[in-house]
């Protein structure tokens, strides 16, 4: 876990000095996430949960004002209703298999937007920008994914709602 705490640790900072860009941040977690990939996700395997009824949500860290990190795994085809996020919103990204996110700015407008990791690596969202849905668009393979929330999403350790 000492990675987990290691980027816990960049998030205190983060949130207690509130004085550096969320540009800053993302290209600080993308460093953070690229120098140990591999050995991140090997980690990671050891945490995440699947469900075959519904993608299934485990919380890492969890600081109960401030911020959370929470693992999700996904079963082929599983995915999200259209949701909203926390005042602070939400950083996440994709550390294996690939997601799909639907964007939608209101008034039923949407667009839809595919990554891949590491390509489209660091994802932002929060209400400004809109709602989204995210579903694991593979017929055949899992998918695994890294959410920040700030303030924490979640009241449970692990949830399928
Ligand atoms: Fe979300």
């Amino acid at each position: 876990m000492e990675k987990i705490l290691d980027l816990s640790s960049h998030l205190d900072e983060f949130f207690t000095t509130g004085n550096e860009s969320l540009e800053n941040f993302e290209n600080g977690l993308q460093e953070w996430l690229r120098q140990d990939t591999t050995g991140l996700i090997t980690l990671l395997h050891r945490f995440v949960k699947y469900d075959k009824d519904k993608y299934c949500r485990s919380i890492l860290y969890k600081e109960d004002d401030r911020f959370e990190i929470v693992l999700i795994g996904w079963e082929p085809g599983q995915g999200t209703s259209i949701h909203g996020h926390p005042s602070g919103g939400c950083l996440f990204t994709c550390l294996e298999g690939e997601l799909q996110e639907t964007l939608y700015h209101g008034m039923g407008q949407s667009t839809s937007t595919r990554f891949l990791f590491p390509e489209d690596s660091i994802r932002f969202i929060d209400d400004t920008h809109g709602k989204h849905a995210v579903v694991c668009p593979s017929e055949a393979t899992r998918s695994m994914s890294l959410h920040i929330y700030a303030p924490p999403f979640s009241t449970t350790t692990t949830t399928t709602t």
